[in-house]
Formats: structure tokens, C-alpha cells, sequence
């Protein structure tokens, strides 16, 4: 089966407070990574006021720079709002979609759904997340994400489907310091891709990249992706710390190494 391409994002929420930090976390990102050429795509989603500094940055581009999302229109009287035209004119190359943090903030699946159309018709890369509130013994939170799986497969045309990649970050375990365990990364990437081979048919696994996020760190990263098998990570926290975020990427990087020779 041929391999999806590793990723791994640092999504910055709204970290840090000042573009200065924000030049410098980058910086020092960028110095630490260095001229290896490597296999995985890296990407940072900094908070937009940041990103065309940023981008200005990012000579060599060896590193992407993603939006943390994008508004539900095109362009318009959306105050507070940032299209993905915008995103794109300062640098964007992919966006987060969906994300725990927005859906708490108020989006509706329907609103993931308009951001996805929206994104991919100009053939930009999403990452999706989904991740249920806590885990209940009766094993209810899978149908919960199979709802959210089925928002996501419905919105995709099969033909953009190598634009997609679900991240897979239970809200349990975002920012907590408890990450899921490798098994349960593992038995949760297998119950995404069942849905999606179910749905879509079986070569599109090889198209749909899945990756885990939740609380990684550079001492359970190598676990998570050995046991876990995902095809990265999205970062949080670990992603403002240069050198943790490096250890991380050059983590994946490994294992991707070796499982591809
Ligand atoms: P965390 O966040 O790594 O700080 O847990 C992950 C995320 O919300 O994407």
C-alpha cells in the first residue's frame, strides 16, 4: 500500500503575546531544523496577525505555514472574521479545520462542512479534527465520531480526498498532560480508516492521512507514532518550545525512514 505523506503541525492557538515571541519561536524552529531534507511536511499554524511576518521568515520554506481556520464565507460583512483568500495572500498553504477549541467556540458540523467546501475548491490541504469529551464504558463516544467522520467523508470529494487528513484529538486529552495511550491512538486510527474504507472504498487509505493529537510530547511522541502507526501529529504546547518541536518532527522523520526502507 503506498504510504501517505507524514505531517506534522504546530498549531499555536493564541500563543504567543507578542509578534517579536512569534519571530523568535520561529527562528528558532527554523535554525534548529536546519538544510536536512526530510520527508514529513512540517507546518506551523500561528495566530494571523503573526503570518506574514512569519512567512517573511521563512526562506527555503522548508517549513509551511497553515491557518488555525477559516471563516464559513467567501468575503463579506463578517466582522472578527478571516477568509481563506486572506489566509492564502499572507502565506497560507493549509488550514485547521474544526478544531476542538472552535466547535466549543460554536461550530456547528455544518459550518466544518462550509470551511472544507470551501478550502478544497481551492485545492488546499485541510486537516480536520475530531475527538470525543470523554470515553464512556458503554462506548457511546463512537458513534458520536462517526458523525463527525461522516461531516468530513460527505464534504470531500473523492478526488480531493489526497488533500485530506483527520486528526484524530480526543478533548480528554488536549493540554492536559495526558495523552491517549499508543493502543488506543492505534485501535482509533484502524476505527477512522474502517469508516473511511466502508465509505469511500479501500484506496482511499492510501490517500487520507491520519494523525493524533493531544498532549504530545518529545517523550511520548516515539511511542505514539511506533504503536499508534498515525501519520503524525498536530502539536500543540510542545510546538512553542523550538527544540521540544524539532524533537518531535525529527522523531516521526525516524520512523518514517525506517518503514519506508
Ligand atoms: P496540546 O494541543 O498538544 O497542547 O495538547 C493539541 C491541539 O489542541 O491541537
Amino acid at each position: 500500500m503506498k504510504k501517505r505523506t507524514p505531517i506534522v503541525i504546530g498549531n499555536w492557538k493564541m500563543n504567543p503575546n507578542s509578534l517579536a515571541h512569534a519571530k523568535q519561536i520561529f527562528i528558532d524552529i527554523k535554525t534548529g531544523l536546519g538544510r536536512k531534507k526530510r520527508t514529513t511536511i512540517i507546518a506551523i499554524a500561528p495566530p494571523f496577525p503573526f503570518m506574514e511576518a512569519i512567512y517573511k521568515l521563512n526562506v527555503r520554506e522548508q517549513v509551511e505555514l497553515w491557518s488555525q481556520t477559516i471563516a464559513v464565507h467567501e468575503a463579506g460583512a463578517h466582522t472578527g472574521n478571516v477568509s481563506l483568500a486572506m489566509a492564502a495572500s499572507v502565506g497560507a498553504a493549509g488550514v485547521i479545520i474544526g478544531h476542538s477549541e472552535r466547535r466549543a467556540a460554536g461550530e456547528s458540523d455544518e459550518d466544518i462542512a462550509a470551511q472544507i467546501t470551501l478550502a478544497l475548491k481551492q485545492s488546499f490541504p485541510v486537516t480536520v479534527c475530531i475527538g470525543e469529551r470523554e470515553r464512556d464504558c458503554e462506548g457511546a463516544f463512537y458513534s458520536f465520531l462517526e458523525t463527525q467522520i461522516e461531516t468530513i467523508v460527505a464534504a470531500v470529494p473523492k478526488r480531493k480526498l489526497h488533500l485530506l487528513t483527520i486528526a484524530y484529538e480526543p478533548i480528554w486529552a488536549i493540554g492536559s498532560g495526558a495523552a491517549a495511550t499508543p493502543a488506543d491512538v492505534q485501535e482509533m486510527k484502524l476505527f477512522i480508516q474502517k469508516y473511511i474504507a466502508d465509505r469511500c472504498g479501500r484506496s482511499a487509505l492510501t490517500k487520507v492521512a491520519i494523525v493524533y493529537g493531544g498532549s504530545v510530547t518529545n517523550k511520548n511522541a516515539d511511542a505514539l507514532i511506533r504503536e499508534g502507526e498515525v501519520d503524525g501529529f498536530l502539536v500543540g504546547g510542545a510546538s512553542l518550545r523550538a527544540s521540544e518541536f524539532i524533537s518531535i518532527i525529527d522523531t516521526v522523520e525516524a520512523y518514517v525512514q525506517e518503514t519506508i526502507s
